[in-house]
């Protein structure tokens, strides 16, 4: 059995996350659901990153100890994560003492190997993102990643040697094209950073405590994001008694990041794990941003959106509908509350609800409910539903193996649109009306498959929503539910659809909503 690990960055817990967040963490768990109904023996990480002055000073400003409070945050996150159905085998936490020891057993490695050495750090230092910068790198004397103010700050530091691995990484990039997906990520980390000149990383703080301390140089503690991307390790067991899982999955199938932590990923990741010996991660895949029509998402605009607010008005099957189809993961993605209504009002009830509508109830009408069996002469008009069906399919495939996510969704869209249109093609009330039960029965049964594969289709992401159109359908038996039953288009037997069809959604008064998001926005 195919074994599929993948990872989600592990968020900070400053404050509460907003969809922006939330788009990772549910691509992610689709991905994961892909590959499980693909019968592969999947693993999903996630979890929190709790080290670091930010969220050192963060507690202070409440008035709690950093351990309270990052002790109530994983547990917001875990709470958030439950209400999305995001089904994470592993939720790992960097305060985890399994993770410290962990850290500092690499540390203290990586120091004995040579990689790491002492010196003195002088550079501009970025607070929000924790990160030194040179003056090259800021742009217009400000933070070149969030533009915020930085400051001239000089300590006693340890760095790790990215020199010595910037040829090794190189030539990885070029012998592993799937290493970086999209591929331009890769040529803008060789072209703003490694072909410039590398510099050295520095991997210790002396300014502030909350952080794993180096075990020799206690006054020192490690630089968060070395702190951090080990998790991806240590959360499978790595270094500790007990690492059957780091023997099972690691490397790593795909990890997901935001753009803004590509550089992270892409180049200290990749060269940590060669200082330490250990395969690369497959792929890494960066999306770009969920911003807003004005700009990036931030309570001072007010115009942050957050997963649960819209997920208790309109159910969690829309927010993480629209997550995935408005975003083109390489480009940014645009949210506003006019087109989260659109797509709710012509996707998934104009579109798909309908159709679930109309079918059950003409089953209904026609058969009592029952479902005729395939009748083995399809027409032109039904092997060509059949054909489309499995053109999808295929299309879909294609797409989200090549982690072009929304495309995937809009080729499942083509064929809801052409069922739709196989209804008015094949006009069933007038059949009804001819009494030509053959072709009746033949369009009912290639309705009702045409729904199941759908429900099939959309399961990875709107798992709710599937359940919910197999069991409308009658379709109860799981070798009906799985990927591979996607091949068979006329196998159904003996099934009966339920008396009385529920819409799986409700149109929505589009002025009505869209002024209740704009309130949610300025709460
Ligand atoms: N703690 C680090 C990750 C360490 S991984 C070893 C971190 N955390 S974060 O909470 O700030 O961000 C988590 C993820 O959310 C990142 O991938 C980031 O890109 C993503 N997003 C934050 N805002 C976003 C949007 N507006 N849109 C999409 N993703 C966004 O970075």
């Amino acid at each position: 059995m195919n074994k599929f690990y993948i990872t989600t960055p592990i968020y900070y817990p400053s404050g509460r996350f907003h969809i922006g967040t939330a788009y990772t963490t549910v691509l992610a768990d689709s991905m994961k659901r892909y590959h499980k109904l693909k019968g592969e023996d999947t693993f999903l990480l996630t979890g929190t990153d709790e080290h670091g002055q930010k969220i050192g000073e963060k507690a202070a400003e409440q008035g709690k100890t950093p351990q309270e409070y990052v002790d109530e945050m994983a547990a917001y996150a875990k709470e958030l994560w439950a209400k999305m159905k995001i089904d994470y085998d592993y939720f790992i936490r960097t305060t985890d003492e399994k993770h410290v020891k962990v850290v500092q057993k690499i540390f203290d490695r990586f120091m004995e190997q040579g990689d790491i050495y002492k010196g003195e750090y002088e550079g501009w230092y970025c607070v929000p993102c924790e990160s030194y910068f040179t003056e090259t790198q800021l742009v217009d004397g400000k933070c070149p990643d969030c533009g915020r103010e930085v400051k001239l700050m000089k300590e006693e530091a340890y760095f790790f040697n990215m020199k010595k691995y910037a040829d090794r990484l190189l030539k990885y990039y070029d012998e592993h094209p799937d290493f970086v997906k999209p591929e331009y990520r890769k040529n803008e980390m060789i072209n703003n950073f490694i072909k410039p000149g590398l510099e050295d990383l520095c991997v210790t703080r002396t300014t502030f405590d909350w952080g794993i301390k180096v075990l020799k140089d206690p006054k020192h503690v490690v630089y968060v994001w070395l702190d951090a991307l080990t998790n991806y390790l240590t959360a499978l067991g790595y270094g500790s008694e007990d690492d059957s899982l780091f023997k099972k999955y690691w490397p790593a199938d795909l990890q997901i990041v935001g753009k803004d932590i590509a550089r992270f990923h892409l180049i200290y990741w990749p060269i940590f794990l060669m200082a330490l010996d250990l395969p690369l991660p497959k792929t890494i895949l960066v999306h770009n941003w969920i911003t807003m029509k004005d700009g990036k998402m931030s309570k001072s605009k007010g115009n942050v959106i957050y997963p649960e607010d819209l997920v208790e008005r309109y159910g969690l099957d829309s927010v993480r509908y629209f997550l995935l189809r408005e975003m083109p993961v390489s480009q940014d993605g645009i949210f506003s509350p006019k087109s989260f209504v659109e797509r709710y009002n012509f996707d998934l009830c104009n579109d798909l609800s309908n159709l679930l509508n109309r079918t059950v109830s003409m089953v209904n009408k026609y058969f009592s409910g029952n479902v005729p069996k395939y009748n083995g002469t399809p027409n032109e008009v039904d092997k060509e539903l059949e054909e489309t069906c499995a053109k999808q399919i295929k299309a879909f495939e294609e797409k989200w193996e090549n982690y072009e996510i929304a495309n995937g969704l809009q080729e499942i869209w083509t064929l809801i649109s052409r069922t739709n249109k196989y209804i008015d093609e094949t006009m069933p009330w007038v059949l009804a009306k001819e009494e030509n039960k053959e072709k009746l029965e033949s369009v009912m049964y290639h309705l009702i498959e045409s729904l199941r594969e759908i429900a099939i289709l959309i399961k990875p992401f709107m798992n709710d929503t599937a359940d919910n159109i197999l069991r409308q359908i009658g379709v109860r038996d799981e070798k009906f539910m799985n990927w591979d039953s996607l091949k068979q288009y006329d196998a159904l037997k003996d099934i009966k659809v339920i008396e009385k069809g529920e819409p799986i959604f409700m149109r929505l008064k589009p002025e009505e909503e869209i002024e209740y998001i704009k309130n949610l926005m300025k709460k």
